[in-house]
């Protein structure tokens, strides 16, 4: 489906009707990342995956920096679009860290959060550099060294083994160009610390986590879960940084536990 909002084509999957729920990706991948979860959504549920500005299917426009807020003012005006007055927000990575933003600037659209292998704190002035030179480097090489690169950190042990998902994390990361990248990252960059907001986040949260997470360490997002106040906290096995990807079927049994306890009619998993 596509949706013209803000001056660009958002291009978005979406499953099931009922109450929604937004999926937000993370970097460098697209709303396909949530294809295992919109196929399983239980009843009663109606799931959209977007791709951010950039990333997938969905155009650019002319912002020179996709900052977090940026982003978040988009998924605004795509729950606008669709009629939608509040959503469960579910964000992985990058796409907490755009949780947090809608929730500074809307937090009467967030009915409750996933907030999936991330964190609330802003870069270091090392991770800055990094996002620095990885925008030039895309804008530079094109897009190929970061499956390269990232991807050993992106998975598992036991997912890298799998080629089914190794497949589908390169073929996220091909789909995007490479303006598209460089924008994200510099907007990274500049997120600010959401630390001081999570006590205000005062809705039920679940907080997911890979044990293997090689770039949100459990530890890490553990604190998370322990600052928000209403959160539950699943550490997945044998998954890495992309959880609801790499154990999709645990990963959409704690989604579901989760959408049963915030009380909207499950009446079972779709065939
Ligand atoms: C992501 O998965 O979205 C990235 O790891 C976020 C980041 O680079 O901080």
């Amino acid at each position: 489906m596509l949706a013209r909002i803000n001056d660009i084509d958002v291009h978005y999957e979406e499953h099931g009707s009922g109450e929604p729920l937004l999926f937000i990706h993370g970097f460098p991948l697209t709303g396909a990342l949530w294809r295992p979860a919109l196929a399983k959504l239980p009843d009663g549920w109606h799931g959209i995956a977007p791709d951010l500005r950039g990333f997938g299917g969905t155009s650019l426009g002319r912002e020179p920096v996709h900052t977090m807020e940026l982003f978040a003012d988009d998924l605004v005006a795509l729950l606008d679009h669709l009629g939608i007055e509040r959503a469960v927000v579910c964000g992985l990575s990058m796409g907490g860290y755009i949780a947090f933003a809608l929730w500074r600037r809307a937090r009467e659209r967030v009915r409750a959060l996933v907030l999936c292998d991330t964190r609330p704190a802003a870069d270091s002035d090392e991770a800055r550099h990094t996002r620095l030179l990885t925008a030039t480097r895309a804008r530079t090489e094109g897009t190929g060294f970061l499956a390269r690169e990232l991807l050993p950190r992106l998975l598992s042990p036991v997912s890298a083994r799998r080629p089914d998902i190794v497949a589908r994390v390169e073929s996220m990361i091909a789909d995007t160009a490479a303006e598209g990248i460089a924008r994200a990252s510099l907007g990274m960059a500049e997120r600010p610390d959401s630390t001081p907001w999570l006590v205000t986040m005062r809705v039920p949260a679940l907080v997911v986590v890979g044990a293997d997470d090689a770039i949100t360490p459990v530890g890490e997002v553990e604190r998370l879960a322990d600052d928000l106040p209403d959160a539950h906290l699943a550490v997945i096995v044998d998954a890495g940084h992309l959880a609801p990807l790499e154990q999709s079927a645990v990963f959409n049994h704690d989604l579901e536990l989760f959408l049963e306890r915030i009380g909207a009619q499950v009446s079972g998993p779709r065939a």
